[in-house]
């Protein structure tokens, strides 16, 4: 469905660190690849960003750096606009919320709402650090969840279970400021009746997006709204941020989530003054409906509540505004196997491969679209990086290209040939409808921000062509009938005008070089004319004289292992475990701490030991584990003499399936420690213990 108007908004990022290439494949990427698309196929957009410059993460690395917030901001603001810009993220405008326009727009929202009458002013105590003479929001205060006891908990969210918190739910609250134990204190506050909201929250949403959002978007909503929403307040008591816009309010700071999407308003605000456009047909409901901008939000899930119910909820009830149509929000990127980590250095940073890879941006952009995390976590390997290279990109694409650009030199002095008998052509028409099949699956899949899919078949139009040469053999048809190697070359001409063109949209640096190989004006090209639906010729036309020369630029490069290799070991350097060299076997996958609990680890007393007949390497137990006394099997007869086991106390998995090992059904696990050569060691209890005991 074609809207009059799109408003596109990628997550603003917070000035205060550099991006990895988990930001890129969350928020930027897909929203870059389906604005490039839109463009394409010349629609309004207006696609907005900008640095969160507000928040207690910035303020917190100001004070540990003992610096401003203000270095802080503009440091990164700088570096991430530019990497940005560097790797053809291509923001319409990419805007800052420390700017006036912005404190002026969100200050307008806060107004309007207040004006409203839909603030719920409340006095509340709240936690104080007397050292630093400040109230203590959110990541201010850590202490231990009251849900699942782990005890670095922020006071806005345990990361460890997920449970939103309020700071005095937190058990033995700390300042992170002074490391204090806060005190209490009165202060008010101005509280946005979400529950209020939540009818409308559910029709909307609910009814109104089933089906038709990402399932990983609309699951969290809907647990969400199940659960009930709650009053949320709107502001805090912060030195660093947009001021409250009341007065006595000295202090008191807008919420940095009532703050920073509303950054996405004057972004677009600020883009409209620099040229000339009318901000508020991207933003603002329309007279006829039909009239109105298809807003979407492009986000990583842990934005996902804000966008989809705090955001919406806003922008509802001030009126007049739009509401987004989709939040096609990503899942996270992993790099080789474990979670990246800005404060362990454990990423790939976007600005140094800049600076270590010259001139592949689009086989970053190519590789992270094909593993984007659409719907579940993905991991980011280097050894697919090279593969995604090597095998599809230089392999099929590169080659593709090089060969038709090779061939027609050769036969034709690099002139278009002309395309005689194409309509009896049968195999030539067919790979001409092959390649619109895979147009219009593109088309399919982007319209529903199904990325990866969008690029597989992008590459499957290179594949055709790939194929059609290879059976038609031009380099033999030429000896024997020069003139049937005419269509062929030019159908080859024609997809790789194809491929030029939606390059545009899948790897925007090399598309300006497949269309000098043509020798064609890249801005003459849309959507329309890869789709066969321009109406004004031929892609590529007869007579057309594309490059020559012995030496024409190959596309893609193989990339060699050592290459990838330093990239391997500069993450081992920043990941290594804390004994250098050690043999320890790498931290496995995060678990949630339900993961953990569902473990049921007692302390048993083993009664009776025996070998398991023919089976060297493995014990059979009796083992006392308070609860019942059970067979069990391990593979330890290298390490103990059963008779050296009898009577002693182990740690026991007893819900551990059970299992039949060598004709034995074990009913649970002993767990023993197993040093860096694998040699197992026994494990008990310091002291004498019930059998029975919990170990948790
Ligand atoms: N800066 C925050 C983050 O990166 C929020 C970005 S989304 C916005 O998680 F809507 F608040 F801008
Ligand atoms: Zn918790």
């Amino acid at each position: 469905m074609e809207y009059k108007r799109y408003t596109i908004t990628s997550a603003l990022p917070y000035a205060n660190g550099p991006l990895h290439i988990g930001h890129i494949a969350g928020a930027y990427l897909p929203a870059d690849l389906y604005v490039r698309y839109l463009r394409l196929r010349g629609r309004d957009v207006v696609w907005v960003c900008g640095s969160d410059e507000h928040g207690a993460a910035i303020t917190l690395r100001a004070k540990k750096e003992g610096i401003s917030p203000r270095e802080i901001i503009d440091r990164y603001h700088t570096l991430n606009q530019e990497t940005f810009a560097r790797f053809g993220i291509s923001f319409d405008y990419y805007h800052r919320t420390s700017e006036p326009l912005h404190h002026e727009t969100s200050q307008g929202f806060f107004t309007t709402l207040y004006e409203k009458g839909e603030f719920i002013e409340q006095t509340t105590e709240q936690f104080f650090d007397e050292e630093y003479q400040q109230f203590l929001a959110d990541r201010y205060v850590m202490g231990t969840c009251p849900v699942c006891s782990y005890e670095a908990a922020y006071g806005d969210q345990c990361e460890k279970c997920g449970s939103s918190l309020n700071p005095t739910d937190l058990i033995n609250p700390v300042s992170t400021l002074s490391g204090k134990t806060p005190v209490l204190r009165e202060t008010r506050h101005w509280y946005l009746p979400l529950d209020k909201y939540q009818p409308w929250l559910e029709e909307w949403l609910l009814e109104g997006k089933k089906g038709i959002w990402k399932n990983n978007v609309y699951g969290q909503c809907s647990s969400w709204l199940k659960a009930g929403l709650q009053p949320r307040s709107m502001t805090r008591d912060l030195d660093w941020g947009v001021d409250v816009p009341l007065p006595d309010t000295e202090g008191k700071k807008l919420y940095v989530w009532l703050d920073a999407p509303i950054g996405y308003v004057s972004s677009t605000r600020q883009w409209a003054l620099e040229n000339g456009k009318d901000w508020e047909l991207y933003w603002k409901e329309q007279a006829d409906p039909a009239d109105n901008s298809r807003l979407i939000h492009f986000i990583g899930k842990d934005n996902i509540v804000f966008h989809c119910i705090i955001f919406p909820a806003i922008l509802h009830t001030h009126g007049g505004y739009l509401v987004p149509d989709n939040v096609p929000a990503n899942e996270f990127l992993n790099l080789e196997g474990d979670k990246m980590s800005t404060s362990r250095n454990y990423a790939v940073w976007l600005h140094e491969f800049l600076d270590e890879f010259p001139g592949k941006e689009d086989v970053l952009r190519y590789a992270l679209c094909a593993i984007m995390p659409e719907n579940k976590d993905a991991d980011f390997t280097w050894k697919d990086f090279q593969a995604r290279n090597n095998n599809e990109l230089a392999a099929i694409l590169g080659n593709f290209v090089n060969r038709v650009m090779v061939l027609t030199n050769k036969f034709f002095d690099g002139v278009v040939p002309e395309p005689v008998g194409i309509r009896e052509h049968t195999s030539a028409i067919a790979a001409y409808q092959e390649v619109q099949g895979h147009i219009a699956k593109i088309e399919e899949a982007l319209e529903n921000f199904r990325f990866r899919d969008a690029q597989a078949e992008f590459i499957n139009i290179a594949r055709v062509g790939n194929r059609f040469l290879t059976e038609q053999e031009p380099w033999k048809k030429i000896k024997t009938d020069p003139e049937a190697v005419k269509p062929v070359m030019w159908s080859c001409l024609e997809i790789i005008g194809a491929i030029a063109t939606l390059s545009k949209i899948f790897l925007p640096f090399t598309a300006p070089r497949i269309f000098d190989l043509l020798q064609l004006d890249p801005e003459r090209y849309t959507w329309d004319h890869a789709a066969g639906k321009a109406g004004d010729g031929f892609l590529v036309p007869p007579g057309h004289q594309i490059k020559t020369g012995k030496n024409l630029p190959v596309l893609f490069e193989q990339i060699p292992d050592e290459v990838i290799q330093v990239q391997l070991d500069k993450l081992a350097a920043t990941h290594a475990p804390a004994s250098e060299g050690s043999a320890w076997p790498p931290v496995k996958e995060e678990i949630s701490f339900d993961d953990f609990q569902k473990m049921d680890i007692r302390i048993g007393t083993i009664l009776e030991a025996q070998k398991v007949p023919k089976a060297d390497k493995l014990l059979q137990f009796k083992v006392d584990t308070g609860v019942d006394v059970r067979t069990i099997v391990s593979g330890v007869a290298k390490y103990f003499a059963p008779e050296d086991l009898v009577g002693k106390q182990v740690p026991v998995l007893i819900n551990l399936a059970p299992r039949k090992i060598r004709g034995v059904v074990s009913q649970g696990m002993i767990l023993f420690a197993e040093g860096s050569d694998g040699h197992l060691y026994r494990m008990s209890p310091a002291q004498e213990t019930e059998s029975g005991a919990a170990v948790n």
